[in-house]
């Protein structure tokens, strides 16, 4: 499995930067295959991102979804319109979903299973938040996030990629150590076999990834890739990111 790197622009970039940003990005990855690479835009970059990756190996995927095909759901965005934007990865369940717009546990399994009905493959995070590390709680949460948004996608596991984003970690330019990434991410891959043996799942890493640091988080065993919101909004630092291995 090569590493998944992925970016994160969360609300940021209009089109007209969405376009400057991959003039600059696209040529310096140019020919590295040593990795898949991911851009997640916001909605309305999404037309505007495919034209410029048209050719080009980079993946292109959504920050959020809603469940139905489609309906009276005010302000909200399916999935056959995600697709027929060449959307092929949505995030699931990211921190900022969970504890800026309450999603539960039971609203994140119904995106990751509407995802896998349409193709798409969700990138589900999960992460403890910084007093439930210090509870020591870390495990058990994680367990309950992946156990409740995974449930009925036992048989398609080999379909998802799940972040450890440790939520104390994101947009606060203090990462986990590896080490603590790897302690959670080898107890995701054992939740994981559990569920499926046959499934390979690869678990990213996502919380202040920086080009300084990202080599040592894909030299762990069980990083399987990173998940990089801030420093991803800067061509030159996602692209020395997508190559931290080289
Ligand atoms: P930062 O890289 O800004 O910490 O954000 C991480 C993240 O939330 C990616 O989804």
């Amino acid at each position: 499995m090569k590493p998944l790197i992925a970016a994160n622009w969360k609300m940021n970039k209009t089109v007209s930067e969405t376009r400057a940003y991959f003039e600059r990005f696209l040529p310096l990855v140019e020919g590295y295959d040593a990795a898949d690479v991911l851009v997640c835009p916001p909605f309305t970059s999404l037309q505007a991102a495919r034209e410029m990756l048209e050719g080009s190996s980079v993946a292109l995927g959504a920050q959020n979804c809603h469940y139905e095909d489609a309906g009276a759901y005010t302000g909200e965005v399916s999935l056959p319109m995600l697709k027929e934007l060449g959307v092929s990865f949505v995030i699931v369940g990211h921190s900022e979903r969970r504890h800026l717009f309450n999603e539960s546990d039971e609203l994140i399994n119904k995106k990751l299973l509407a995802c896998l009905r349409h193709g798409v493959r969700p990138v589900l995070c999960v992460g403890e938040k910084k007093e439930e590390r210090e509870a020591g709680l870390t495990f058990k949460v994680v367990e309950t996030q992946l156990r409740l948004a995974l449930s009925g996608a036992e048989e398609l596991l080999s379909r998802v990629e799940v972040a450890y984003e440790p939520v104390w970690a994101i947009g606060t330019g203090t990462p986990a150590t590896p080490e603590q990434a790897q302690e959670v991410h080898a107890f995701i891959k054992s939740l994981l076999k559990e569920l499926n043996p046959n499934a390979e799942v690869r678990v990213l890493y996502g919380g202040s990834v920086k080009p300084s640091n990202a080599k040592a988080f894909l030299e762990q065993p069980a990083v399987d890739g990173l998940l990089v919101g801030t420093a991803s909004l800067d061509p030159e630092s996602f692209a020395q990111i997508v190559k931290a291995l080289e």
